[in-house]
């Protein structure tokens, strides 16, 4: 090649790897956020990333904007390596146009996501943007859309993650929102579908961006996001610690990493994990560190409803899902938003290959107006929905409570539970004694009722009855824990279901 193309060919490269140039590269910097491309330098293995689209542009004449064309358009958008596995990528460059979506760059991302489905890989986009190019009109719209449709084809097939470390507000927020994991970084990104000039307009409402649509309200309140951290490169970091978890594509099991944490480990801690009175709490949290691999525990949505724990771990080196009621948070009930928020940590795991470990210490639905109103009964029946079509491996363990409604809920064998265990003191139950002598002796003195209540615990408070009927394969001591499930997990690599042929499901939503 002739030098003075290679030169032209440098300077082109260098003017677009400036973006909107220095200045406001300097800008980004000093509002704590890192540029595009820094960004993508943390997120992938040094040198492995490769860029697509550089050179595009947009095509656009109104509003002066011929004379606005800066190379690659606003997104960065490519594909590289974390820890070796491939990945494609996009962000979204603030320094161009406010990274505001173009028709052009948004058919850059919409080409890396359909490469990565082609070849069965995941997708993480990194968010920074105004949205959609005013100057553009529809043309812009329609980008959105199109990138729509992809997260929706591309979900439950490759595992989509979205990073959120700018604005992200209007229709732009249902990306991520379509995609299985977003994590938010505090002060520097927010989500909102309107702003807080027109919540003030149309409701009267005043709210700052902070308090509408920042990190700890969609991690808190919403639930929108998953998990949120306090600068562009914690983030980055936990969104590759969170990759490793997950397998490229539905059709790949997880994979699969060497660990010197023997399988057969047996921890004697977890014997007086419980306490004396089943009515105190314990860290259920505590269960799942000394079971994993290594106490490495990757906890989803750490913040919201903390009455259940979801997240990932590994067993023998592979991925497991954990679900647990957390006895810490509203003595473990189940509520609307941990119904919801771990039915769809179970699809996720269901749709990837993941296999699901349960550990159940539930006293019931939670009681209450304001959950029956809000629809208990629809949401708590996702829950149940989740448990019931996943036909990845499921392993439960009762380590304190099952009782009534809830028992059923937390993948019992009635669920399809392919093995269910429950610790030495545990009570399966339609609920606890003492609520049920109550309703079952009322007319009892209350001397009697006492008597009559210790009979109904001897009768039915204790996991032997649920062995009687087969609904619990074992009654297994918790030092046990850990070798148990991982034998369990062997047993069920292989495990095939057919299920009857749908179109599709009708999840009660
Ligand atoms: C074109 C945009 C832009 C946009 C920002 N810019 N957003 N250009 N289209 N949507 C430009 C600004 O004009 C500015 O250019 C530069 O980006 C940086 O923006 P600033 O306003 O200086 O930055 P900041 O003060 O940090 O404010 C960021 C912001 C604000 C809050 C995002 O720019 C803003 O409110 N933008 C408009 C947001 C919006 O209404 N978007 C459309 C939403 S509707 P110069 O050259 O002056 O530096 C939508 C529909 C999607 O997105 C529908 C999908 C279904």
């Amino acid at each position: 090649m002739k030098t003075t193309i290679v030169q032209q060919l440098e300077e082109k490269r260098r003017g677009a790897r400036l973006g909107g140039g220095q200045e406001r590269i300097d800008a980004q910097h000093k509002r704590g956020k890192l540029a595009a491309r820094e960004r993508l330098e943390v997120l992938l293995d040094p040198e492995s990333f490769e860029e697509i689209g550089m050179f595009v542009e947009h095509r656009y004449h109104d509003f002066g904007m011929e004379k606005n064309r800066i190379p690659g358009d606003g997104v960065v958008t490519g594909h590289g390596t974390i820890n070796g596995r491939l990945v494609f990528v996009y962000s979204q460059d603030f320094t161009v146009l406010g990274g505001s979506m173009s028709e052009a760059n948004a058919n850059k991302i919409c080409q890396i996501m359909d490469m990565a489905m082609k070849v069965g890989a995941p997708v993480i986009g990194l968010n920074d943007s105004g949205g959609a190019r005013i100057q553009e009109g529809v043309g812009s719209l329609g980008g959105y859309g199109e990138i729509f449709q992809r997260n929706v084809n591309a979900s439950g097939v490759i595992p989509q993650m979205s990073m959120i470390m700018g604005p992200c507000a209007g229709g732009a927020v249902y990306s991520p929102a379509l995609t299985d994991f977003t994590m938010m970084v505090n002060n520097t990104s927010y989500m909102f579908v309107t702003g807080p000039d027109v919540v003030k307009t149309v409701t009267h409402e005043e709210v700052t961006q902070e308090e509408l649509g920042g990190a700890q309200t969609h991690t808190q309140k919403t639930g929108v996001a998953d998990i949120r951290f306090d600068c562009d490169i914690d983030a980055l970091i936990q969104a590759r610690r969170l990759f490793n978890f997950l397998p490229s594509s539905n059709r790949e099991a997880p994979p699969v990493r060497m660990t010197e944490d023997p399988a057969d480990r047996i921890d004697l801690s977890l014997n007086t994990l419980i306490p004396e009175n089943p009515n105190k709490p314990y860290d259920m949290m505590e269960l799942i560190n000394r079971v994993v691999d290594e106490g490495d525990f990757l906890e989803i949505k750490p913040e919201y409803a903390k009455n259940i724990l979801v997240g990932f771990g590994r067993m023998s080196g592979s991925t497991v899902g954990f679900v647990a009621n957390q006895p810490m948070h509203l003595a473990g009930c189940l509520d609307i938003d941990a119904s919801t928020k771990a039915a769809r940590f179970i699809r996720f795991c269901d749709a990837f290959n993941i296999p699901i470990v349960t550990f159940v210490d539930v006293p019931g639905f939670l009681p209450g107006v304001n959950q029956e109103h809000n629809g208990i009964i629809k949401h708590g029946a996702k829950l149940l929905y989740a448990y019931a079509e996943a036909t990845v491996p499921k392993i439960t363990i009762v380590t304190r409570k099952a009782y009534g409604g809830a028992y059923i809920v937390m993948n019992s064998r009635h669920l399809k539970g392919d093995i269910n265990y429950a610790w030495a003191d545990a009570e399966i139950a339609v609920m606890g004694a003492d609520g049920a002598s109550r309703i079952l002796f009322r007319s009892e003195e209350e001397e009697q009722r006492k008597v009559l209540e210790e009979d109904y615990k001897q009768r039915f408070s204790s996991p032997f009855v649920a062995a009687s009927r087969g609904f619990i394969d074992d009654v297994i001591r918790p030092q046990n824990t850990r070798w148990r499930i991982c034998r369990a997990l062997t047993l069920l690599r292989d495990k095939e279901v057919t299920t009857p042929w749908k179109k599709h499901d009708n999840l009660p939503l």
